[in-house]
């Protein structure tokens, strides 16, 4: 439907977004970075980390050559640290299986660790122009309303099916290389800004009239998705040791697993099991708090806080004692770095 992509790419050139600090560059490092950031990440929140990020490491060959603790220094704070493991290994992949330059086309691109079908196409059509369809969580809504695709996107074959329906709608291949980076974007756009989850601005859309939804009596009932998440939660305690002259006990954690890699207080199931860890001189002193909630992808902690200021720098299993000027430069869970700043003491 030619129609369809030149109506989202003028809407695009007027109406979307076209000063984000990863725009305006074909650089596929920067595209790169930017994508991998935004797939779990607002957009406000990924303009600070990606400043950051590029100052410390402003190409793949700086990042590749970063230590894993420093790359998860820099990502701290932003969640899903899988992603930051993955975006190490990719920039060694390309310095070392690529010569130093990423690949061209998104079939490739796809190899590379962390790079899915969605993401491997994003890079290749912003900065190479290749004719290849996105399909993140925005653009499937724009394209299942659009196309009235009612089928469950949750069962393999449907989803399938759904980057078949994205890819008919791309631009014509004569316009491609003119088209393809503004209509990505231009589909990001409309998913972000006009045709949101809850309420879709259909009076305002570029591609109102070719619509299967705006003509249904509600829009939000696409996309179609049977399967529910199951949420669960669990109760932590976290043993927040202090030494003497100021030092925090630390525990790297394990891979896989919640915060896997990153620095962490040490972790326990049960106040009793924390209780064992200690020396039994400082247990008077332990002093436990009410949990808070910290929201997982697919689980709710519930963190208790128990606090023991020690006569002494005791080991107390795996970790060890870390300094107040250390620890902030460290690769930690954010709401790890948020207890550990608290100020009152
Ligand atoms: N989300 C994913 N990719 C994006 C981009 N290039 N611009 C804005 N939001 C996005
Ligand atoms: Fe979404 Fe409404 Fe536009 Fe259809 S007309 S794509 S439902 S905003």
């Amino acid at each position: 439907m030619g129609d369809f992509a030149t109506r989202v790419v003028q809407w695009q050139q007027t109406h979307g977004r076209n000063d984000l600090p990863w725009q305006n560059t074909r650089d596929p490092y920067r595209v790169w970075l930017s994508e991998i950031m935004l797939q779990q990440t607002q957009v406000a929140t990924v303009k600070d980390y990606f400043a950051r990020f590029l100052a410390q490491c402003p190409d793949v060959n700086s990042l590749a050559a970063a230590s894993l603790d420093e790359v998860l220094g820099l990502w701290s704070g932003l969640g899903y640290y899988s992603r930051a493991r993955n975006l190490h290994r990719c920039a060694q992949d390309v310095m070392h299986l690529h010569g130093g330059r990423f690949p061209e086309d998104a079939q490739t691109l796809q190899t590379l660790p962390g790079i899915g079908r969605s993401t491997a196409a994003a890079i290749a059509s912003l900065c190479f122009s290749e004719r290849v369809a996105i399909l993140d969580a925005n653009v499937k809504r724009v394209v299942t309303r659009v196309q009235g695709f009612d089928a469950d996107v949750a069962v393999a074959a449907n989803a399938r099916a759904l980057w078949e329906v994205a890819t008919a709608l791309l631009p014509a291949t004569k316009q491609a290389s003119q088209d393809m980076a503004r209509y990505t974007q231009g589909m990001m756009d409309l998913g972000a800004t006009v045709c949101t989850a809850r309420k879709p601005l259909c009076a305002q859309c570029p591609v109102q009239q070719l619509c299967a939804a705006a003509k249904s009596d509600d829009p939000t009932r696409y996309p179609v998705r049977s399967r529910k998440l199951k949420r669960s939660s669990q109760a932590i305690w976290m043993l927040w040791a202090q030494s003497p002259t100021g030092e925090v006990w630390l525990a790297r954690r394990p891979t896989p697993g919640v915060w896997a890699g990153l620095y962490c207080l040490a972790l326990f199931d049960s106040e009793l099991a924390l209780r064992k860890a200690l020396p039994p001189s400082a247990l008077e002193h332990l002093q436990c708090e009410p949990a808070f909630i910290h929201v997982l992808t697919h689980k709710d902690l519930h963190l208790h806080a128990c606090r023991v200021l020690l006569t002494s720098k005791s080991l107390l299993g795996d970790g060890r004692w870390v300094s107040a000027e250390e620890w902030p430069g460290l690769g930690l869970p954010a709401p790890i770095r948020k207890l550990l700043g608290r100020t009152e003491n």
